[in-house]
């Protein structure tokens, strides 16, 4: 049994961000499932969007967002985002993270910030690190000052495997530590910064740690989630059979990429006047479009600069396929890469439970409403989790140790045996599979009910267990019941939900909720 102040379940940037401030208020502890370092955090590649040249640059930052979200972006939490991200980032720079500069003479002032450009943004505000690797180093650098604070204990390679409810407060969590030994942890106030959920999807760019376990477990809870229909496609994953759906930048696109068709065709103004850089939604739907007539590319050959460079982490990828953007045509289509619902919360991470809190791609704060604007996500978990914080430190003392022993035998009893890894494994692939084809990137009724009678199916045959991979099936299940039923609701295709039954957009913009087993919709009330 372990007894904190605050518990931080999540070692990506939200977490991280979070975790840094709370240790100036008491002890924390900060839970990963797998290294410290694995996290969304660390695959983001192209950038962080960050506003730091004066207001017109904020106010333009903030309409941006808006014009992504399609109508749907909370306009308060988008404010909090835009006006607080500098100050977040000039801290990131104070800490050491390693932004790229422009080196002697390119017409640039040597050591100054290098920024560029990404769809649906009116200007160059994205900063990048080592080229394409951002998250990693923003990871590095946070990684870094976490482990010089000796208020904050770090607890790698833990599932959280449900939260601890003392009345109808959250007050700490069941544990199950790289051994298999179960721990309880009791905290007068909970964060969920586990992020995202990529793999209830067969096609994603996510790692393998994304399986929307806070969300999951938040809803158990009896949290109120919001806007689950809204899953990103991330246009341009990797498309080779047999290889990884490996990332391949939006950066590339805001450097000059073409989008091809097998007929050879760039085809991207049928679409949208911003072409290539039109938001990720109507891009990922126009490649998939185009797809059915044979693949798409990337195409860089046409660019000037030295693209091993610019983006050394994309190509030494693909050179082992012995491709390079200089030379060749790089094939692409969409997969799963932001989930724009999740817990509901204010600016401050509160959730609709007390004690607990979420920050960063587990959260719905509704600063992304229908699609997110891209790199906008690193600095929403840095802002949002330093909010949280805040917040958390005026939660009242740990209410004690009883409810640690009575919640372990609960759960243990409720789970039961370990499951084998390989049945979870079947029954997992199956899910995702099913999510895949019938509740993707374009959807209708038909296929929205099949998902849903083929996840009443896998239900029979839940893992059961306190394994991680029986923990993250049933995580899984949870998240794809929730994205499915918001999605059947949700007649209108709005940003990243694309109803092939209802092509048209609603005149009211709502937010859907869910909530013990009810589901409804509330109107988009922000300023
Ligand atoms: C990318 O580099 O395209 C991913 C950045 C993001 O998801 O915002």
């Amino acid at each position: 049994m372990v007894d904190v102040d605050y518990l931080v379940i999540g070692g990506g940037v939200a977490g991280l961000s979070a975790a840094v401030r709370l240790a100036a208020r008491g002890t924390v502890l900060v839970v990963t499932k797998e290294a410290l370092a694995e996290s969304n955090t660390a695959y983001a590649q192209g950038g962080i969007a960050v506003a730091m040249g004066g207001d017109e640059d904020v106010a333009l930052h903030l309409e941006d967002t808006l014009q992504a979200g399609d109508g749907l972006v909370n306009r308060a939490a988008a404010r909090v985002l835009v006006q607080q991200g500098p100050q977040r980032v000039e801290e990131l720079l104070a800490w050491g993270t390693g932004f790229d500069r422009y080196p002697q003479g390119q017409g640039y002032k040597a050591g100054e910030l290098m920024w560029t450009r990404e769809a649906a943004h009116s200007r160059s505000r994205i900063l990048h690190a080592n080229g394409d690797a951002t998250g990693r180093e923003i990871a590095r650098s946070l990684v870094e000052r976490v482990r010089s604070l000796e208020q904050v204990r770090l607890m790698e390679w833990a599932v959280t495997a449900e939260l601890l409810l003392e009345g109808d407060r959250v007050a700490g969590a069941l544990l199950v530590d790289g051994e298999g030994g179960l721990r309880t942890v009791a905290a007068r106030a909970v964060l969920l910064a586990s992020g995202g959920a990529g793999q209830v999807y067969a096609e994603t760019t996510n790692p393998e740690v994304a399986t929307g376990d806070g969300i999951a477990m938040a809803y158990r809870a009896g949290a109120a989630v919001s806007d689950m229909e809204f899953y990103q496609f991330h246009p341009t994953a990797f498309a080779l059979p047999g290889a990884p759906r490996f990332l391949l930048s939006e950066a590339l696109r805001g450097e000059g990429a073409w989008l091809i068709n097998a007929r050879g065709e760039r085809f991207m103004q049928r679409y949208h006047p911003q072409l290539e850089l039109a938001p990720r939604d109507v891009v990922a739907r126009a490649i998939t479009m185009e797809g059915m007539d044979g693949p798409v590319y990337l195409d860089m050959r046409h660019a000037r600069h030295d693209l091993a460079a610019r983006f050394p982490g994309i190509s030494a990828f693909l050179e082992r396929y012995s491709l390079s953007l200089q030379r060749d045509l790089i094939p692409v289509r969409p997969a799963a890469h932001y989930l724009m619902g999740g817990v509901q919360t204010d600016v401050h991470g509160r959730t609709s439970v007390a004690g607990l809190y979420a920050a960063g791609e587990v959260a719905c704060t509704g600063v992304h409403g229908a699609n997110r604007l891209a790199s906008n996500s690193l600095l929403e978990g840095l802002v949002f989790g330093a909010l949280a914080a805040e917040a958390m430190v005026a939660e009242p003392e740990c209410p004690g140790w009883h409810l640690a022993a009575d919640a372990l035998q609960r759960t243990a009893a409720q789970h039961g045996v370990m499951t084998r890894e390989e049945h979870t494994g079947r029954w997992v692939a199956e899910l995702r599979q099913l999510m895949w084809r019938d509740a993707g990137l374009l959807r209708d009724r038909a296929g929205l009910e099949r998902a849903q009678r083929g996840l009443q199916a896998l239900e029979q045959a839940q893992p059961s267990g306190l394994s991680r991979g029986a923990i993250e099936a049933r995580n899984l299940l949870e998240i794809a019941r929730l994205m499915v039923a918001a999605a059947l609701a949700r007649e209108e295709s709005r940003g990243a939900h694309a109803r092939m039954d209802f092509p048209d957009r609603n005149a009211v913009a709502r937010h859907s909720v869910q909530q013990r087993g009810r589901l409804w919709f509330e109107a988009e009330s922000s300023d």
